[in-house]
């Protein structure tokens, strides 16, 4: 991509997030090309997917499924009960049609960076990963995440599912089955 669209992208981004969550997508850029450079993947696409990954999250729900049918990309029916699930589909559709990014591996990266997927290539998982542990992240063991993810890609991915589980049943709120099927395959793959 020429570094003149990049820069354009950034500016749009900037535009269509509070500063609160501007700082953690640059921080999940961030951490997306430092993980990138680890384990020899394409920098240039974890930068992008990291830029682009939350900018549908604060576009309405009219808006998210505006972008999300005319992408053409389906929801399965429980993603559909459930609108904090739709802002990665929409922000990939978002990459598609606005910005033309045609690469498969950046717009499942977007796609899956919230519940993961039991077939995520190493660039998603870099972003689901990147997301959970960018550095405005303060949660309890954020810190033996990232050093995790630092041994480990597919570790840091089983950290990210088991502690959002954990959250997730302790406050009694539903879990999509797509982040237990992530869990379940990364168990095997570790
Ligand atoms: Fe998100
Ligand atoms: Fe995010």
């Amino acid at each position: 991509m020429v570094p003149q669209k990049f820069l354009e992208i950034q500016r749009w981004v900037a535009g269509q997030v509070s500063p609160y969550r501007l700082k953690h997508i640059q921080g999940v850029a961030q951490t997306a090309v430092r993980l990138a450079k680890r384990y020899g993947l394409p920098e240039e696409k974890a930068r992008l997917a990291g830029w682009l990954h939350d900018c549908a999250k604060e576009r309405t729900r009219a808006e998210m499924e505006r972008w999300i049918r005319k992408a053409g990309f389906r929801m399965d029916p429980v993603e559909e009960k459930m609108p904090a699930l739709w802002h990665p589909h929409a922000g990939a559709a978002m990459a598609l049609l606005k910005w033309r990014i045609k690469d498969k591996s950046i717009l499942e990266a977007i796609r899956c960076h919230t519940l993961g997927s039991p077939k995520m290539d190493p660039l998603a998982q870099v972003v689901f990963v990147a997301d959970f542990i960018e550095p405005s992240r303060h949660f309890n063991g954020v810190n033996q995440v990232r050093a995790t993810a630092r041994q480990s890609l597919k570790k840091g991915v089983l950290a990210k599912a088991s502690i959002t589980i954990r959250f997730l049943f302790e406050k009694r709120m539903k879990i999509h089955p797509r982040l237990l099927e992530t869990w379940n395959q990364f168990l095997l793959e570790h």
